[in-house]
């Protein structure tokens, strides 16, 4: 089956790029959120980040303005019936998703594939949920979108070779790089990454290190592009928290811990670069 309409449900940091790369390779989207200001928020960020590809001189004008009407955003879920193929980018909560799941299990046809961009909650879990649990994977994009090459591929417990083989395929059209990978509590990446960011706050926490420190040690030490800290408040320390709960419950090895300070931060409503405040102020 071609794919030519693709639906993503959810239109925030990560939603907004997902439709951007899938509209910039030529795909329509349908970009579904709850709210229409959440809608306006992502058609504002996903031009800037389009104006920013065309002075770069990655993109012309005519694939900026082609990519921008490509996209239509909607409140009403029902219009994602007209999708070829659906990406769920909605918040990281398995309860959330799987309202989601059940919804568009009813309103796809049957022989559609819908993937989540989850970080962490199980595939195969939300697979199960449908009636096409066959049909059901994660492709795990990162942020941000537009710009990192990897697409993890998540293969649920029921997930059948012809819808991984087109998610793989979907991927390169993308002009990304897939990378197989079998259901488990954060998958390969926030696995080893998330227990990272979370004992660098253990760090701080104890007064080791300043979020600085922290962070100097792994740019200078370790070539990573961001440290911890940074990349912690980039994510989201709330994506973070739920993360490293998924690891905790599906693990359920003391070393998943969340650390105290992240549960703190998270109550104060100090969520990193998107809320103003985080290990740094932005
Ligand atoms: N932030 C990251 O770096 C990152 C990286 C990879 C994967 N992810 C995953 O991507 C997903 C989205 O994360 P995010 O960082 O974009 O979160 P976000 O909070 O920026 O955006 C989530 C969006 O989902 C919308 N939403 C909530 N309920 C909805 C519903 N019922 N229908 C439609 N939209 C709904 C919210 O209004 C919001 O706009 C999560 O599963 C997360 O784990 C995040």
């Amino acid at each position: 089956m071609e794919i030519r309409r693709v639906g993503v449900v959810g239109a925030g940091t990560m939603g907004n790029g997902i439709a951007h790369v899938f509209a910039r390779s030529g795909y329509l989207v349908v970009l579904c959120d709850v709210e229409q200001r959440f809608l306006d928020r992502a058609l504002e960020t996903i031009a800037k980040n389009l104006d920013r590809e065309l002075t770069k001189n990655k993109i012309t004008a005519e694939t900026r303005a082609a990519a921008l009407k490509r996209i239509e955003p909607v409140i009403d879920r029902t219009r994602l019936a007209e999708c070829d193929f659906v990406v769920e980018a909605a918040t990281e909560k398995l309860d959330l998703k799987a309202g989601i799941f059940r919804d568009l299990d009813r309103i796809c046809r049957p022989e559609i594939v819908l993937s989540s961009n989850t970080s962490s909650i199980s595939i195969t879990k939300l697979g199960a949920l449908t009636k096409r649990p066959d049909k059901v994977i994660g492709m795990h994009f990162f942020n941000p979108v537009p710009m990192m090459k990897l697409v993890e591929v998540i293969r649920g417990l029921a997930t059948s070779n012809e819808t991984f083989e087109q998610v793989r395929d979907l991927a390169v059209k993308l002009e990304k790089t897939p990378v197989e990978v079998n259901d488990a509590p954060g998958f390969v990446s926030n696995r080893v990454l998330m227990p990272l960011l979370n004992e660098a706050m253990f760090a701080v926490m104890e007064g080791v290190a300043t979020p600085e420190a922290v962070d100097e040690v792994f740019k200078l030490g370790m070539a990573h592009p961001m440290g911890p800290l940074a990349l912690a408040d980039f994510i989201g320390l709330d994506v973070c928290l739920d993360i490293m709960r998924v690891l905790q419950d599906g693990l359920g090895d003391p070393k998943y811990r969340p650390c105290p300070l992240l549960i703190k931060m998270v109550d104060a409503g100090w969520l990193g670069k998107k809320s103003g405040r985080g290990f740094y102020r932005y």
